[in-house]
């Protein structure tokens, strides 16, 4: 096990009608913005319901966090918390919203330019860089990204997306009421199933550090995504499913299984600019790039991979070669199980355009990518193309 250091402050309320907490968990006297994004909280009653648990504190509302937050859009946010001295900030909604919110409590004391805070990439920012934030809890309606439990953002700019870490910025509570769930599209429940799953497997199928807790934790999440993904697809409403849904990506991505193994994040990062480039969904990018990096990197993740084969999809029988070819085949049905396109042209976006995705990685500095950072340029233009 390789060392590492965990740190994880963010309270838990999990479960039906848990808003009530609210009132006991913000401050008596807080002047409280409520950030949502682009109207479903508003539509669902869900907003007006957190005023409620709010009482008779002073409130601040700022919709239209779009999916994939814009820092154009929160630097406007930046100016209302500074000029309405606004020391609370309750984010209602999915990855984009609470992520946006990071940034808005982070950016709210910085005395620079704010765009230089997404120029550390997966460093973290310094605390002599920011000292102060505004402190903010969340009450999550879409089960995805762990945001709800992390120190991380990932913020749209220009033609980019930017990680943010930051450990000022975990949420002090998040509510987690699967019930809000219920209202969300079916598309937008695959993207979760699928984001929470490449997350697992990102920090599992690497190479062998024998973190047997850390690896076990993640089999269990990754077997009950299997388990419960098409039925949470399908019945939006079977609370059961939805809540190990919910808490599978809560603890996808807490830090948890993350500590004292290696990491690949270039499945994220190869993803994040289909994103930008063409508006592909999160999930769907994951799902697009996954199966592929997997048949291109087999080799360097092969212990890990028949241990995946083995351990999460029980295959038994056939030599090594066939396992793993079964478990990446069995991967990518998965994820198409789930209603999701798992090829790059199905999304409308054609072999000419891969040197584009190119040009972008490199512009991003994502030229050394992986558990080992020898994933170049070259191979990414394999991955992308064995994707189409
Ligand atoms: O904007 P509204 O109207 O609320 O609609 C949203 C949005 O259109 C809708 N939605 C959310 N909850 C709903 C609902 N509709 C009906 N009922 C509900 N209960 O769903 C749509 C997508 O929402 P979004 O927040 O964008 O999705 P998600 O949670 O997947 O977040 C994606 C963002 O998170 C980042 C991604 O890059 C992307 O920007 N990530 C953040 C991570 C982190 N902070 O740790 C890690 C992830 O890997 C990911 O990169
Ligand atoms: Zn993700």
């Amino acid at each position: 096990m390789l060392n590492f250091n965990f740190y994880n402050p963010t309270r838990i309320f999990f479960g039906k009608d848990r808003l009530e907490v609210i009132d006991k968990n913000v401050p008596a006297n807080a002047r409280v913005l409520i950030t949502f994004g682009g109207g479903s909280a508003k539509k669902s009653g869900l907003i007006e319901k957190v005023k409620t648990f709010l009482g008779k504190r002073k409130i601040y509302e700022f919709g239209g966090i779009e999916p994939n937050p814009r820092y154009e859009t929160l630097v406007k946010t930046i100016e209302i918390v500074r000029s309405e001295n606004i020391d609370f900030i309750l984010a209602v909604g999915g990855g984009s919203v609470i992520d946006g919110t990071k940034f808005i409590s982070l950016a709210s004391f910085y005395k620079g330019d704010s765009r230089d805070l997404l120029k550390y990439g997966f460093r973290p920012i310094p605390f002599d860089v920011v000292r102060k934030v505004v402190p903010f809890g969340t009450v999550l309606t879409l089960p995805a990204t762990g945001s709800e439990m992390n120190s991380g953002a990932v913020i749209s700019y220009e033609h980019g997306k930017f990680p943010v870490m930051c450990e000022l910025i975990f949420p002090e509570f998040s509510i987690l009421d699967p019930t809000i769930t219920f209202t969300l599209p079916r598309i937008q429940v695959a993207n979760g199933v699928i984001d929470a799953f490449v997350h697992t497997v990102e920090q599992y199928i690497t190479f062998p550090a024998d973190a047997k807790v850390q690896d076990r934790i993640a089999e269990g999440i990754l077997q009950t995504l299997i388990e419960i993904g098409a039925t949470t697809v399908a019945e939006p409403e079977n609370y059961d499913a939805r809540a190990n849904l919910v808490w599978s990506a809560t603890m996808a991505l807490n830090g948890i299984i993350g500590a004292g193994v290696p990491q690949d994040w270039a499945t994220h990062m190869i993803g994040h600019e289909l994103t930008a480039l063409f508006g592909i969904d999160h999930g769907q990018t994951l799902a697009i790039v996954y199966p592929a990096l997997l048949e291109v990197r087999r080799t360097q993740k092969r212990a890990k991979l028949l241990q995946y084969a083995e351990r999460v999809w029980h295959i038994g029988k056939g030599g090594e070669d066939e396992k793993i070819d079964l478990a990446i085949k069995k991967t990518r049905e998965f994820f198409e199980s789930l209603g999701i396109k798992t090829r790059l042209s199905e999304y409308g976006v054609t072999a000419d355009k891969i040197p584009v995705v190119i040009e972008q990685l490199k512009a991003h500095g994502m030229t050394a990518l992986s558990e080992t950072q020898d994933l170049t340029l070259d191979i990414s233009q394999k991955i992308l193309e064995r994707a189409m």
